[in-house]
Parts: structure tokens; C-alpha cells; sequence
């Protein structure tokens, strides 16, 4: 009988096929087929590079395992399997079985305040993986809008996408892969790159299937530039839908706490159309704190500025407009300390923070000052909201 081993492995059912990991890995360990991202037990040697830089923590599972799970089957996962009683009676339990070095090893790679989150209690079951590389959905672009002013520097783009008669069911919160055409340096087509959604669960326009997503051009993105340029009509090879955690709560009274710069606002609009749809007066509050360089840069500025207060409490928080000093969203953060420590208090509030990655570290700070100044242990309160499904981070 072999002797029982930690076999790292990727649960298929929260991975958003991102293939982060993949291209992270030094050893190529990590690979794809069109179903799934998966691990080979001969090649990883547990170096961790790939836990930090996975934006889902779908990466961290263990099992300790007598005969590794192949590669072969790992394709054929839909969810992962139950840790297995070891017939030697060798250590079971999974993730409290790794060995002391290890699990400092993970400890490190969890420094950052990613990591493994669950859905919020109420949020509704989200379809995922639906469509993938060796069978994506095929969808008509609608429209095209630039959303950012011409001499802003950001070229910011309102994209819908129109799927007709296939069925391409999104929550508020999950993303879509596009894959762009051609292929690469090595003459394999190109991965999928990942966007949020930022239309409601109900259609960009209601009871239309189509979605909407929020693309920024980025100087040399392969993919960003494709999409930013595509025309009405064109057509758009789509995988997905992803994402089963960072989600909203379906239950009216919750209240959201919304932190982001850029494009990270996508599921934020997401959220305040389907809350604007619903439940309009009668939900929790919503809170916003939006980065961006100027008013011109920021992303859905105009109907931003047409949200009621009452719906939602915007912050706009600009760090290069001339004549005013630079702000960022975690400085505005600290000056609404008040309103923010009132809502950290409440068992309702949910919070979510997408955009930058730098922006993480300001934002995780500005809520353990306000969380200690009336008392709350930061560490343990943020364990607490994100064992509850209340605690969403998605950066990049
Ligand atoms: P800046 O670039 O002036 O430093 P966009 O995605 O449109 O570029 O917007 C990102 C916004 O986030 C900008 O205002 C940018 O400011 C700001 N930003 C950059 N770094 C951080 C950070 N570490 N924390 C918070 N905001 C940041």
C-alpha cells in the first residue's frame, strides 16, 4: 500500500477559469483541458506559488490521498470529492493533515486578505460553466458605448452582449470568459480572459438575454483591445458563466458596503440595477466608494450621479483632478469612519471590494482602524463576515 500524500487539487465548482495558476505555476504542474484547471500529483511540489495569485481561493484543497486522483479524472469533476476514510487508518482530514511546514507555507501565501470566501446566505444558486473552450456560446454584440470621456487617458467601454435563443443564465457578481480570436506564439488559440458581468440577472434591458460588461483598453491587451473595438453585430465566442461566491444577497434587508476603482464597478452596477429593479425603497442602504483619476474617467459617472442618495450613498473619489489633492477611496473611507463603524456593527451589512489589487492593503487598513476605534477585533471580525458570506474581495 502507498503511503498517504497531500494531493493539491482545484475545486472545479468555485474556479473561474481564469488560468492564473497555470501561467503562475513554475513547473507547469497546473493544466487545462476545456472542462476543467487541474493539478498533476507527480509534478507539484507544493511550492505555493499559485495560492496567492488565485483571485477565488478555489486553489486551496487538499486531500491526502493513498493513490493520487489523475488528471483524468479531475477533467471529469463537476464538484470535489469528499475526503476519503484511509484504509491504513493513516491521517484523514484534509486541510488540519498537512504537515507544520506546509501549513505555514499556506499561511504566507494567505497573508493577503484574498482567499477562500463562501456565498452570501440568501444569494440565489448561480449556474456556472455552462459554456467552455471546446463548446463556447456564441453571442452578437448589441452595442458598443465608450464611457469615458474622449481626453480622459482611459478608454472605457459599456459592451452588450446579445446571446438569443442559448441560454446563458448570470447572477450579479459572476464573470464570463471571451475568448479572442486567432492564436498564440505557439500556435494554440488563446485563452479565455475574464469579465465581470455588469447587467442585472434579468437582462441589461429586462427580460432581454443579453449582458453587459465593463472593458477597459489596456495598451497592449490582446484581449481588451478586441473587445473594445468590436462592432454591432459582430460575433463573440463566449465561455462561462463563472463565479459562486462573490455574489449579492438576494434578501432585500441586507445592506452593502461597495468598494472599488475602475472597472472593479461592474458588479456594482450589477448589484444597484438588480436592487433598483426589486426592491427600490424598500431594501437595506448601499454604500459606495468609487476610485477613479478624474470624473472623466469614471465609469458610469452620469447614471451614477442619478442613483438616489437614499438608494444608495455614493462616495466619487478622484486622485488627479487639478487643484484638489489626491484622494483614494480608502482615505474617504477613513473620513465617513463614523457611518462605516455603524455598519460593521450590524449582522445585515455585507461587503465587497473589487478593482486594483494595490488598492487591497488601504482598503483592509481603513476597516481595521475603524473596526478597533469602537472595539472590533479586525482579524477575527473579518473571519466572521467571511465565514458568513459577507466578506468579497476581487482584485487584479
Ligand atoms: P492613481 O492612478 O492616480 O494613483 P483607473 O482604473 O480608472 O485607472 O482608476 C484607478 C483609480 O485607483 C485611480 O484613481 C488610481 O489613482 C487609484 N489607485 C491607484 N493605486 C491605488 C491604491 N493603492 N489604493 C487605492 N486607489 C488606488
Amino acid at each position: 500500500m502507498n503511503a498517504p500524500i497531500k494531493q493539491h487539487l482545484i475545486d472545479p465548482e468555485i474556479c473561474i477559469r481564469c488560468y492564473t495558476c497555470e501561467m503562475t505555476c513554475p513547473i507547469e504542474a497546473i493544466t487545462h483541458n476545456d472542462d476543467n484547471v487541474v493539478v498533476d500529483a507527480e509534478k507539484c511540489n507544493f511550492c505555493m506559488d499559485c495560492i496567492p495569485v488565485c483571485p477565488t481561493g478555489s486553489i486551496d484543497e487538499w486531500r491526502v490521498v493513498e493513490t493520487p486522483y489523475s488528471l483524468d479524472e479531475q477533467f471529469e469533476w463537476d464538484e470535489l470529492p469528499e475526503q476519503q476514510e484511509l484504509a491504513g487508518g493513516g491521517e484523514s482530514g484534509g486541510v488540519e493533515a498537512l504537515d507544520e511546514a506546509m501549513a505555514k507555507l499556506l499561511e504566507e501565501a494567505h497573508s493577503g486578505v484574498g482567499g477562500k470566501s463562501v456565498a452570501p446566505a440568501s444569494a440565489s444558486k448561480p449556474s456556472v460553466n455552462l459554456y467552455n473552450l471546446g463548446k463556447p456560446a456564441v453571442a452578437k454584440v448589441q452595442g458598443n458605448y465608450r464611457l469615458t470621456k474622449e481626453d480622459s487617458g482611459s478608454d472605457v467601454r459599456h459592451i452588450i452582449l446579445d446571446f438569443g435563443g442559448q441560454p446563458f443564465p448570470v447572477l450579479e457578481g459572476q464573470s464570463i470568459g471571451i475568448i479572442p480570436p486567432g492564436t498564440d506564439e505557439n500556435g494554440k488559440p488563446h485563452l479565455p480572459r475574464l469579465y465581470s458581468v455588469s447587467s442585472p440577472r434579468d437582462g441589461e434591458r429586462p427580460n432581454y438575454n443579453n449582458v453587459s460588461l465593463t472593458v477597459k483598453r489596456e495598451d497592449q491587451g490582446l484581449c481588451s483591445n478586441y473587445v473594445c473595438d468590436l462592432e454591432k453585430g459582430a460575433e463573440v465566442k463566449v465561455t462561462g458563466p463563472f463565479g459562486g461566491t462573490f455574489l449579492m444577497p438576494d434578501d432585500p434587508s441586507t445592506r452593502l458596503l461597495m468598494v472599488c476603482t475602475g472597472t472593479g464597478s461592474a458588479p456594482f452596477r450589477a448589484f444597484t440595477m438588480r436592487r433598483q429593479r426589486v426592491a427600490s425603497g424598500a431594501s437595506g442602504d448601499m454604500m459606495l466608494f468609487f476610485g477613479a483619476r478624474t470624473p472623466d474617467a469614471l465609469p458610469y459617472f452620469g447614471p451614477l450621479n442619478k442613483v438616489p442618495e437614499k438608494v444608495m450613498k455614493k462616495h466619487l473619489v478622484f486622485s488627479r483632478v487639478e487643484g484638489q489633492p489626491k484622494e483614494y477611496v480608502q482615505d474617504r473611507m477613513m473620513a465617513e469612519e463614523d457611518a462605516i463603524a455603524e455598519m460593521l456593527q450590524d449582522p445585515k451589512l455585507h461587503i465587497y471590494v473589487c478593482g486594483l489589487k494595490g488598492m487591497e492593503e488601504g482598503v483592509e487598513k481603513a476597516l481595521l482602524n475603524i473596526a478597533e476605534s469602537v472595539g472590533l477585533p479586525w482579524d477575527a471580525t473579518r473571519e466572521t463576515l467571511r465565514a458568513e458570506g459577507r466578506y468579497h474581495v476581487e482584485t487584479y
